[in-house]
């Protein structure tokens, strides 16, 4: 089984389900439990086969699970457990269960081993980060990588909405933003050291309001909260494209064609806020319940704010010091609004490393575990992203068959070797981590295909850790075994011993960017507020 539970104890006996079994009990977790067994197709009913208690002595997401002769037992602490319960029975019964309903193999009945198995997760944040505005992935496959979270146990899927090269939602109140900010006319092609080329395609996409309510809705409903974000001050060309009014130096910007880090940056000015306030009220209303909103704060050019007369006159009103005191005041206002609106701000580590933030901002420390400990230690809560070894753009290994990545090497084992509570923290900053995240950034995923290259396995040894705490007994042996599951929801992912021939794309310039060198890089740069340029 993947993640592995806590505890199971195999049991004499067995019981078959079929098409149509009855499920029995409470009527959220009934649900919860026909939805993640789809291809069961199993009837509510009075008395039944699998049968759904809530025993609220245990956590939300906790759940038992007794098979044998007499039918299925579950018993929940909330809907999250009984939904982790019925993925876990899903594990029990064979890969063709993972097929669609009607498929072959589903005639029959299933025979389920008897086992009892408790189970709780070891953290409450088990993500997935995924970079839409790079390369725009439609909600399709949105909503599949939805289902392949919840098969895993993942419970939080972080959409990047904007970025320096395009804006991908739809706002009634600037609809520049979709109809300017959402498409660039080409895409640069070339790598790293190459001459300059592009492809002369156009590319583009967003969601429609309605397209992420039913977005957040499908994953609530699969117990993955979908948390938002929206990137400013910095990654702002595709939004002054459309409304350069907002930008600190006024100018045009074009949605940007190529990757690296732009000059481009918003003003920390008042309408700004007012702009960025609308969208956290368009985009909440659409996602529904909204507990965390990311509003970025990486890689921030801080030239534009220097040099400007104005935003220089505002800082010294205000009695700042410094250009990076003043970020981190402006995310602070954002936080300050988000939290009126019930949402707590997630940022990446520069807006703690810039000045003092909202108390309860969470941290995503992404250039490295050390920035991550002092943000903990400083008393906000962190969810690990260290590039090594939680960005899954970078290849699973230096050789040119891969496709080509940003750099190398992270591979299953090491996403297994992580530990995202390090035993060397205090307690105290232990207790400040809320779980760990990997993110698929897209300018090197062109599309879904590359994507699930990406993502799996390496998702699978994600979910392993945040599960549990640490990658469980035999973790290589199961993770072959689980690879029979993945095969039957049809998901090309990377063959644990190198891709297809028709998974190679264009080659892997091996060494580009090694991730060593990266993190080192990086880890100097958190000590100095000033300088946040990597060239990753
Ligand atoms: C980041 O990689 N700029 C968060």
């Amino acid at each position: 089984m993947i993640p592995l539970p806590r505890l199971i104890r195999h049991l004499s006996g067995s019981f078959e389900v079929t098409p149509g079994s009855v499920v029995s009990g409470p009527a959220a977790p009934v649900d919860a439990v026909r939805l993640a067994l789809p291809g069961l197709d199993l009837r509510p009913g009075d008395s039944g086969d699998i049968d759904v208690r809530l025993d609220p002595a245990l956590g939300p997401e906790a759940y038992r699970l007794v098979t044998g002769s007499r039918g299925v037992e579950i018993t929940a602490g909330g809907r999250a457990g009984a939904f982790y319960a019925a993925q876990t029975l899903h594990q029990l019964l064979p890969d063709s269960s993972y097929r669609a309903p009607a498929g072959p193999g589903h005639e029959g009945g299933w025979s389920v081993p008897g086992v009892r198995v408790e189970d709780e997760p070891r953290f409450a944040w088990r993500g997935l980060h995924l970079d839409v505005a790079r390369h725009f992935f439609p909600k399709r496959e949105v909503l599949r990588l939805v289902d392949l979270m919840a098969a895993h146990k993942l419970n939080r899927l972080h959409l990047h909405l904007v970025d320096d090269q395009g804006w991908r939602v739809e706002s009634r109140a600037y609809p520049l933003l979709h109809e300017v900010a959402s498409h660039r006319p080409r895409t640069a092609s070339h790598q790293r050291g190459e001459p300059e080329s592009y492809d002369g395609v156009p590319h583009g996409g967003h969601y429609s309001l309605a397209d992420l309510a039913e977005i957040a809705a499908y994953a609530r409903a699969r117990e993955v909260v979908v948390v938002p974000e929206i990137d400013v001050p910095g990654h702002a060309s595709a939004i002054l494209a459309a409304y350069p009014s907002l930008g600190a130096t006024g100018e045009r910007y074009e949605v940007l064609d190529r990757w690296g880090i732009s000059p481009a940056i918003l003003s920390p000015l008042p309408p700004t806020v007012e702009f960025l306030t609308a969208i956290f009220d368009e985009l909440a209303g659409a996602l529904g319940a909204t507990p965390f909103f990311h509003i970025g704060g990486d890689e921030v050019v801080l030239d534009h704010w220097a040099a400007s007369p104005e935003i220089d006159a505002y800082r010294r009103s205000l009695g700042l010091d410094s250009m990076p005191a003043l970020q981190a005041w402006f995310l602070r206002r954002l936080a300050d609004a988000l939290a009126e609106r019930g949402s707590r701000a997630v940022v990446w580590d520069e807006a703690f490393v810039s000045g003092e933030l909202r108390p309860d901002t969470v941290v995503m420390p992404w250039r490295g575990m050390g920035v991550g400990r002092r943000a903990a230690a400083a008393g906000h809560d962190v969810v690990a992203t260290p590039v090594f070894p939680l960005y899954f753009d970078y290849a699973e290994s230096a050789s040119p068959d891969e496709p080509v990545a940003i750099g190398d090497e992270i591979t299953v084992a090491d996403v297994a070797a992580f530990v995202p509570a390090p035993a060397d923290w205090t307690d105290e900053e232990r207790s400040r981590v809320l779980g760990a995240q990997a993110q698929l950034w897209t300018e090197r995923i062109p599309d879904a295909r590359v994507l699930d290259y990406r993502a799996w396995p390496r998702a699978c040894a994600l979910a392993e850790v945040v599960w549990g705490g640490e990658a469980g007994p035999d973790f290589p042996d199961r993770l072959r075994a689980h690879l029979g599951r993945l095969d039957a929801l049809g998901v090309e992912y990377r063959p644990l011993d190198g891709p297809r021939p028709w998974q190679r794309r264009r080659p892997h310039r091996a060494s580009a960017t090694r991730v060593a060198d990266v993190m080192e890089r990086l880890d100097r740069m958190t000590h100095d507020a000033e300088s946040t340029r990597p060239s990753v």
